[in-house]
């Protein structure tokens, strides 16, 4: 398997509209599409999400909205791509079960976590692998403030009976700021 680092500047905090990404693939490298998926899926959630914080700052109603819409709004970023590629997100702890990792997935997470936790990854790092059908792109993701909320250690008791009960197999709480949660990866099926 090859890993390699590529740094690219892609903080997904711009807040990029799915809708504002240039739909045009042709003249994009492999990699520049793989960047561009995970800032379209990346962006998407990450504006959507600010938006519901701003309105009701305890998370109660942005909880609603990522259990409601978190996969809905994965699905119609996919329908935008082209059939060789997809995009998702995924974590070596999952809330939903349907974002859990494959073999592959874990083995690079696991990397990603160690050069996090020592500082020699940051989330700007994107790790490239090669898979038989497919090359991935992955992009950590780090708990930031807004994050403790809903994945962190003091989550209030009214966004944990939301978990509790739209979640059977939870497992993504208790993390602490700076952790790595996890990862958007997207892959470009081999042609
Ligand atoms: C308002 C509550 C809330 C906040 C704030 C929040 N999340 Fe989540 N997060 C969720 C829910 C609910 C899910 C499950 C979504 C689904 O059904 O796919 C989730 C899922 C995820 C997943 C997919 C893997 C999994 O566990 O199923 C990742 C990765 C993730 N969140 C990262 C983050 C990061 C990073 C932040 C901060 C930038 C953040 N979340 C902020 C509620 C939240």
């Amino acid at each position: 398997m090859k890993l390699q680092l590529l740094i690219a500047s892609l903080l997904c905090t711009a807040g990029i509209h799915a809708s504002q990404v240039h739909s045009s693939t042709h003249a994009l490298s492999e990699t520049q599409e793989g960047i561009k998926y995970i800032k379209m899926l990346g962006g998407t959630l990450k504006s959507q999400l600010k938006e519901q914080l701003q309105a009701d700052p305890s998370g109660l109603s942005a909880i609603g909205f990522c259990t409601a819409k978190a996969q809905l709004i994965t699905d119609e970023v996919n329908a935008q791509l082209p059939d060789h590629a997809k995009v998702r997100r995924t974590s070596l702890r999952t809330r939903n079960s349907m974002n859990k990792p494959d073999t592959k997935d874990v083995e690079i997470m696991k990397k990603i976590e160690e050069s996090i936790k020592n500082k020699t990854a940051t989330a700007m790092m994107i790790t490239k692998v090669n898979t038989k059908e497919a090359t991935r792109y992955y992009k950590p993701l780090i708990v930031e403030a807004a994050c403790l909320k809903c994945h962190g250690e003091n989550i209030s008791p009214e966004i944990q009976a939301v978990i509790k009960d739209s979640y059977p197999d939870e497992n993504a709480s208790d993390y602490t700021l700076g952790s790595f949660r996890g990862v958007i990866v997207s892959e470009i099926k081999k042609r």
